[in-house]
């Protein structure tokens, strides 16, 4: 039946898709029946991924004519079928394994309804009202479980890449301003202070450290890769010792970045020696809790002890807090800092305002117009509270220590680290010929050729990264509903299409 087989008026009128008071009730029936087709995808579906190629896919997407609507949006639906849902990844099915992302929660499903409908901008105060006022909140929220003080404060961003991007403009702005400050720098020019800043953060940190110091005009080599230790955290002696090569250097460590949950191992950084050692050389600490700020509400909450000695901290409600993308946000200890981001436009958040405290979020914002991300939050604490939430993150970082058990005594497989969060890094290794066992280009080779398989037979997905340039596998567990089992049907997959892959490789051999 047509969405729209309720409604007198015409389907080819724009003014019916509009959503105004007199078509109330066509978005109400057009939005139910497509929660209702995708409730039923989700609970029907039975493996994340159908496999299809990109070749296999693009004919399909290219075959819709843009210029011809078909003004019915259950065509426009069965139509979207084809062309997406029937082959979407499915981040909700316990075999999808690959990359940091999460299911999602229920209320914060309802929040983005809402949040959608109502399309509040949260750039001003005369487009959102309530909603500035529930985002401020949340951010005073999260800075209190941080423990960053009286003086903090923060944004909502659109994820943990543009967090660490406006995490280190902060921090640059604020080194510049000191450097121009001290005694004796009176002559000194910006164009002097910028080419001698740096950062650092450990070889093993989020690539947007490096993107971030290229957007900011500093070049990716401003960023010194500090070593990691043999759990692949960052080593506190050798950022002690890279600290001082700066300052014998006469550079400025303008940020230093540890991260509070490696994307590949989930790894901690030492946050009491980092805090110190910023301490120490005046350096700006930031925290990339991007995936681990899911700690912040469970019972392993020690693990982010020194957090609150930070200047900046990413948070990706996105990845640890079930919330949908985009959900993010930066905090600082000092609000101050934030005034590096204000401008003010006479259109829409004149100086005047500020000074009638008039809370205007752009003021702290690299955005401008700006989704009301913070309702999925708002509602998901409202609902199942930040108790429910640290639950979920505590039963997948279980999970994963029973993983690691199950690869670390399965003679098939090496596992890197023993994980502190839910991602395991591992590899088939090929020991049946003494030949293959000592090879790493073959073991390079089984392992990308597993991964591949396993995504092309839509049984499930895992993802891949490099250790010592060699290349591995990645399971990221965020799904509670994920089982060991389910764990060790994926591996004996790996295993059988690693075991083909071998014997096919073997076949020219033994027929010569
Ligand atoms: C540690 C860390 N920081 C930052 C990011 C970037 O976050 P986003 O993808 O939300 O931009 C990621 C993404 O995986 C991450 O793992």
């Amino acid at each position: 039946m047509s969405l729209l087989a309720h409604s007198a008026e015409d389907p080819a009128d724009s003014r019916t898709h509009l959503l105004t008071n007199g078509t109330a009730p066509h978005y109400r029936t057009a939005v139910t029946e497509s929660v209702k087709r995708i409730s039923d995808r989700i609970a029907g579906t039975a493996r994340p991924f159908t496999g299809i190629s990109v070749d296999g896919l693009t004919p399909t997407v290219a075959a819709v004519d843009l210029d011809t609507p078909l003004h019915d949006a259950t065509a426009a639906l069965d139509e979207l079928e084809d062309v997406y849902l029937r082959d979407a990844v499915y981040f909700h099915h316990p075999r999808y394994l690959a990359h940091l992302n999460c299911p999602v929660v229920i209320p914060a499903l309802v929040g983005e309804a809402v949040l959608s409908a109502v399309n509040s901008s949260l750039d001003t105060w005369d487009q959102s009202a309530g909603g500035t006022l529930i985002e401020r909140r949340l951010i005073d929220w999260t800075a209190g479980r941080i423990g960053l003080g009286e003086r903090a404060d923060g944004i909502f961003t659109s994820g943990g890449s543009q967090s660490n991007l406006q995490a280190m403009l902060l921090a640059r702005d604020e080194a510049c301003r000191r450097e121009l400050a001290r005694d004796g720098a009176s002559d000194a020019r910006l164009t002097d202070v910028l080419p001698r800043l740096r950062i650092l953060t450990s070889e093993c940190s989020h690539f947007s450290i490096r993107k971030s110091a290229t957007l900011l005009g500093m070049g990716a080599e401003a960023v010194i890769a500090v070593p990691a230790d043999e759990h692949k955290r960052m080593r506190a002696d050798a950022l002690a010792d890279a600290l001082a090569r700066c300052h014998a250097d006469g550079l400025i460590p303008m940020a230093v970045v540890a991260t509070a949950g490696t994307t590949d191992f989930g790894s901690i950084d030492p946050l009491p020696e980092t805090a110190d050692l910023c301490a120490r050389y005046g350096a700006w600490m930031h925290v990339d809790a991007a995936y681990g700020c899911g700690l912040l509400v469970s019972r392993r909450r020690g693990l982010l002890t020194g957090i609150e000695r930070a200047d900046s901290v990413t948070v990706d409600y996105h990845k640890s807090f079930f919330q949908p993308v985009s959900s993010s946000a930066i905090l600082v200890r000092d609000r101050a800092t934030l005034r590096h981001v204000t401008y003010h436009a006479d259109y829409l958040n004149p100086r005047r305002m500020a000074e009638r405290r008039i809370p205007n979020q752009v003021d702290k914002s690299i955005q401008t117009t700006r989704r009301f991300d913070a309702l999925k939050l708002w509602l998901t604490l409202r609902v199942m509270g930040a108790q429910g939430v640290g639950e979920l993150f505590d039963e997948v970082i279980d999970r994963a220590a029973d993983a690691w058990k199950l690869l670390h005594d399965d003679p098939r497989f090496e596992v890197v680290v023993e994980p502190q969060l839910s991602t395991l890094v591992f590899r088939y290794v090929p020991g049946t010929g003494p030949a293959q066992a000592l090879d790493p280009a073959l073991t390079d080779r089984v392992n990308l050729h597993a991964r591949e398989a396993l995504f092309a037979s839509g049984d499930a997905i895992v993802a891949g990264t490099k250790v010592d340039g060699r290349h591995y596998l990645k399971f990221t567990l965020l799904n509670p509903e994920t089982t060991l089992e389910d764990i060790a049907t994926v591996l004996d997959l790996i295993a059988e299409h690693a075991g083909t892959f071998l014997a096919a490789q073997q076949q020219p051999a033994l027929s010569a």
